[in-house]
């Protein structure tokens, strides 16, 4: 009995190296950080499936390799962020890690990436340092820098004539840094901010900031908010009475994957993203079609960041045919991709984020509508990266 159980398992462990053998490499390792619970769990789900979608149309295969999925909830929290990162470095081994949403998460895991040298392709998180300071050559963005959309806003809110702006935000890096982008942009054009409220992430108590907001009448107020906490302000800018007298703007993440749930709250909102749901070029049709029949849901600009993640993936084991031990090859191969976006082909700075354009939009039923261009091919100025 015993021994009959040896053999079998020692033709199972031969059949196994055989197949492995003739594959020539085992599975690629891919570590999924991202929100699972929380104000961006929503978001985290469409990067996964978007990644996943790439995958699939590739016949399940990057590079000639089979993929294999580690998953960790790291739930927008950074204090827990270095010990989540690691399960996957040190615990799971993996080749490469695809996250997150929060930009504090991000910024350690970027961390761990440098000090590590494991791959890291950010499907979201806009903290400015991972493509600023923090860059490294092992380190890559398929979404934006926070100053990119919040500078592409100001450009739009200035062109409209407004010229007193209040800004609101999540006291974190995201928050803060796409403000900074907007006021950049907005006092370049003649614009001045004349106040900043933060409260702290993942607050939605709204309500005496949307006092301060109505006893100053700005122009404008220019809001960051995303997922959970952008639903519930915006339907409560909306309950104050204050849609009515002060226009509203934000970078796209206000009604991204968020319209159903806002209603007629969010109608006729101007934002500006590197993304819309109406670019009608082939490459955008084809994902959104794969997209909705695949998930029975309409793709946001998350699940078309984490689609991206993927197509960046693709580009770099392509070029080393899946031997992810040829790092130089690897990274150089991603750097200089083209790659063939939903939201329109795109190049990496120097510093590893996109080079792209960012849409001004505006909120129409279940969609965010283009109607024109806020910025062409906005690179972020990568301050501070020495690779
Ligand atoms: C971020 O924390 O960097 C962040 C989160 C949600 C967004 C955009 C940026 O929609």
């Amino acid at each position: 009995m015993r021994l009959s159980h040896t053999l079998f398992a020692a033709a199972a462990v031969a059949a196994l190296s055989c197949s492995a053998y003739a594959q020539g490499q085992p599975p690629l390792k891919v570590g999924l950080m991202l929100p699972a619970t929380g104000t961006f769990a929503a978001l985290g789900d469409m990067i996964e499936r978007g990644f996943k979608l790439h995958v699939e149309e590739q016949g399940g295969k990057l590079g000639g390799r089979s993929i294999q999925y580690f998953k960790v909830d790291d739930e927008s929290e950074p204090s827990k962020a270095t010990d989540n990162v690691n399960k996957l470095i040190k615990r799971d081994n993996v080749d490469v890690i695809v996250g997150t949403v929060h930009s504090g998460v991000a910024l350690a895991m970027a961390r761990a990436a440098k000090d590590s040298g494991t791959l890291l392709i950010v499907p979201n998180a806009g903290a400015d340092a991972i493509t600023g300071p923090q860059c490294a050559p092992n380190i890559f963005r398929s979404s934006f820098s926070n100053w990119q959309p919040g500078y592409a806003t100001g450009v739009v809110a200035a062109q409209k004539g407004y010229k007193r702006a209040m800004t609101i935000t999540w006291g974190y890096a995201a928050g803060n840094e796409t403000v900074k982008g907007f006021t950049e942009a907005f006092e370049k054009n003649g614009g001045k901010v004349m106040k900043d409220l933060t409260l702290p992430f993942p607050n939605v108590e709204f309500q005496p900031l949307l006092t301060e907001i109505a006893s100053q009448k700005p122009d404008v107020v220019f809001a960051f908010f995303a997922g959970g906490g952008a639903v519930k302000f915006v339907k409560d800018y909306d309950a104050a009475g204050l849609k009515k007298s002060i226009p509203l703007m934000g970078s796209g993440f206000l009604t991204d994957g968020t319209l159903e749930a806002q209603g007629a709250s969010a109608q006729g909102l101007i934002t500006s993203l590197h993304y819309g749901d109406n670019i009608e070029t082939p490459r955008n049709t084809a994902f959104r079609n794969k997209f909705a029949v695949a998930y029975k849901v309409n793709p946001d600009v998350y699940a078309m960041q984490g689609y991206d993640a993927a197509q960046m993936l693709a580009a770099g084991l392509n070029a080393v045919k899946g031997d992810m031990s040829k790092k130089d090859a690897l990274y150089a191969a991603i750097g200089k991709a083209q790659i063939d976006s939903p939201r329109g082909k795109f190049k990496l700075s120097a510093q590893h984020n996109p080079t792209q354009d960012f849409y001004i939009r505006e909120a129409k039923g279940n969609y965010n509508v283009v109607t024109g261009i806020a910025v062409k091919a906005l690179a972020d100025p990568g301050r501070g990266c020495k690779m």
